[in-house]
C-alpha cells in the first residue's frame, strides 16, 4: 500500500484548492444568473471529474467509484472511492463544514482514506496499520465514556419519510447521550469521532464513499466502526464509536429498529 495514502491526500488537496476558489457566493450567483444550486452541482462533477483524472492519470488501470459518475471498472484489484463534496449543503450555505474524501481499496478492504476539509484547513489522513492523522499530531479516539456522557453525532437523509423515522429515533437518543450534533457531513462526522471532538456516531442511509476514507481514519485512531447485529459498516446503519460505547449505542438502537424507513 506505500504511496496510496500521499496520492490521496494529494489529490484531495488539489480538489479542495479548486473548491475553495471556486465556492459559489450568494452575490456571485445573483451576477451571473445561476443558482447557488446549479453552481454547487457543476462544482460536484468538475471535483469529481478533477479526481478521475489525476488518479488515472498516476494508476490507469483502477477502478474508480464516485458519488457523482457512479464506477468505472479497471483491471486491477484497486478501487478508489470518492465523494468529490461531502456537506453540500453546508458548501452551499458558505458553512465551513465540507469535506472532499476520497479511499482506496485493495480487494475490497479501505487501505488508506484523505478526507480534507478546506474551508477549515484541516486534511485527515489514515494508511491501515499506520494511524490516522491530522496534520502531524497522530490522532486517538475518546476511550471510556459512558453512554450517558457521550456527545453523539448523527446525520438525516434527503427523503421525508426518512427523516421522519430519524426524527423519531433521534428523539429517543437525546434523552439517554449528553447531546446530539448534525454537522451536515459524515465523512466529518467521523473524523470527529477520531480526534475526540465528539465521542460516538450513527446514521442511517449514508453510502461507502460517504464512510470508506473516514471510516479508516476514526478505525486507526481506536474506533470501532460497524452496523448492527455485528454486521460490517454500510448503508442501513453505520456506527462508530470506542469499545464499550459502540456496545452501549448499538444496544440501544437495535429495539429502536432505525433501519426502517417508515
Ligand atoms: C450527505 C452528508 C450528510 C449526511 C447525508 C449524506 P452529501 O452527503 O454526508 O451529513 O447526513 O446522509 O448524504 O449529499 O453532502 O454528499
Ligand atoms: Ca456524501
Ligand atoms: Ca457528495
Amino acid at each position: 500500500m506505500p504511496g496510496f495514502a500521499k496520492l490521496a491526500e494529494d489529490i484531495a488537496r488539489e480538489a479542495g484548492d479548486m473548491l475553495l476558489a471556486r465556492r459559489p457566493t450568494m452575490s456571485g450567483a445573483v451576477e451571473t444568473k445561476s443558482s447557488p444550486t446549479d453552481v454547487v452541482t457543476i462544482l460536484d462533477k468538475a471535483s469529481e471529474q478533477l479526481i478521475r483524472e489525476r488518479i488515472l492519470a498516476a494508476r490507469p488501470d483502477d477502478t474508480i467509484l464516485g458519488e457523482e459518475e457512479g464506477e468505472a471498472r479497471g483491471e486491477s484489484d484497486v478501487r478508489w472511492v470518492v465523494d468529490p463534496i461531502d456537506g453540500t449543503v453546508n458548501f452551499l450555505y458558505g458553512l465551513p463544514d465540507w469535506a472532499v474524501s476520497i479511499a482506496v481499496e485493495v480487494n475490497g478492504e479501505v487501505v488508506a482514506g484523505a478526507v480534507n476539509l478546506p474551508a477549515r484547513g484541516e486534511l485527515f489522513c489514515a494508511a491501515r496499520g499506520e494511524g490516522a492523522w491530522l496534520g502531524g499530531e497522530r490522532l486517538r479516539c475518546n476511550t471510556g465514556v459512558p453512554l450517558e456522557r457521550a456527545l453523539v453525532a448523527t446525520g438525516f437523509g434527503y427523503g421525508a419519510d426518512r427523516r421522519a423515522v430519524q426524527g423519531q429515533v433521534v428523539a429517543q437518543v437525546l434523552p439517554r447521550v449528553r447531546d446530539i450534533r448534525r454537522g451536515g457531513s459524515c465523512a466529518i462526522d467521523l473524523c470527529s469521532v477520531a480526534a475526540g471532538r465528539v465521542d460516538a456516531y450513527y446514521e442511517r442511509g449514508v453510502n461507502r464513499w460517504d464512510y470508506a476514507a473516514a471510516g479508516l481514519i476514526a478505525t486507526e485512531a481506536g474506533a470501532r466502526l460497524g452496523g448492527l447485529r455485528g454486521r460490517p459498516a454500510n448503508t442501513d446503519l453505520t456506527l462508530c464509536a470506542a469499545a464499550g460505547l459502540f456496545e452501549e449505542l448499538h444496544d440501544l438502537l437495535v429495539p429502536l429498529d432505525p433501519e426502517r424507513d417508515v
